[in-house]
């Protein structure tokens, strides 16, 4: 019997869910009906976040997974199929942000930003592909940056030039699934207060929001509330678009 949820009879991946914005669209997704199969590297973080949407009622899995790993990527798309025998929803959400300036960027740290943001996402991409392909659906949602498309002003350079990436990936990949019933599109967030912007002290936080003509500063909310427009069937006939979620602070 129909719910009449958003979600209801989906299944939905979300990488990087533990916590932030990964975490509240898989809440979300879930509450609208979602199986959510919630994918991580920090275990315990994951099982906090499988044991919140469990109490609300929701279904989920909990899968360890590393996204530079193509290997975890693939199993996790295995298990998943396995579990839940479809996958109609990749939510391409996690992320790292170093900081520093262009002298601080060793080796490892190119190495480590550009295997999550951008290799980790085309493992994704690469891993559900099949599986959407045969079911002529599939809605893929990136995650890019304002930094993607206006450059860096407090991450290190790599940061925005690997969330740039993310928009060119985006459109390559709309461009070749669309035939197939799969859209792909990216959000391109700025300022939410998460985990990951934990260098910002109070006074970068209110110069940025007196920056933004909406006067305040992003929430996981407003992330997850696009994301989910995007992973809908509602915005079915929109791919290879990174949609601006910032407030105003920047315009394209
Ligand atoms: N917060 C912002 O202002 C902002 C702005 C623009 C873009 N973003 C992007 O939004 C996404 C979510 O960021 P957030 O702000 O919620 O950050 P967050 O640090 O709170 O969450 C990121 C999650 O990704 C997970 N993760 C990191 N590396 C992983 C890996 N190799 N495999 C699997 N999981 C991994 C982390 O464990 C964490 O749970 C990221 O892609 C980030 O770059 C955030």
């Amino acid at each position: 019997m129909r719910s009449g949820k958003r979600f209801e009879a989906r299944v939905a991946i979300v990488t990087g869910a533990a916590r932030g914005i990964g975490k509240r669209v898989a809440c979300d997704m879930s509450a609208e009906g979602a199986y959510v199969v919630l994918a991580d590297i920090e275990e315990q973080a994951l099982n906090a976040a499988l044991h919140d949407i469990q109490e609300a009622g929701g279904t989920c899995l909990g899968v360890k997974c590393d996204i530079t790993d193509p290997d975890q990527v693939d199993a996790l798309v295995a298990r998943t199929l396995e579990e839940a025998g479809q996958i109609d929803i990749l939510i391409n959400n996690a992320g790292f942000l170093p900081v520093g300036g262009i002298e601080d960027l060793d080796e490892e740290l190119l190495n480590k930003t550009v295997a999550i943001n951008l290799k980790g996402v085309l493992y994704c991409i690469r891993a559900v592909t099949p599986s959407m392909k045969a079911r002529g659906y599939g809605k893929i949602v990136n995650v890019s940056s304002i930094t993607g498309k206006n450059g860096d002003n407090s991450s290190s350079p790599v940061y925005g030039a690997s969330k740039g990436a993310v928009i060119t990936l985006t459109r390559s990949i709309a461009r070749e699934l669309g035939p197939y019933g799969i859209n792909c599109n990216a959000v391109a967030p700025h300022a939410v207060m998460t985990d990951l912007m934990h260098y910002w002290d109070e006074q970068r936080k209110k110069k940025a929001a007196d920056a933004i003509p909406m006067r305040r500063l992003g929430t996981v909310e407003d992330i997850s509330h696009l994301m989910m427009f995007l992973a809908a069937d509602e915005s079915s006939f929109i791919t290879g678009e990174t949609v601006n979620i910032n407030g105003g602070y920047y315009m394209d």
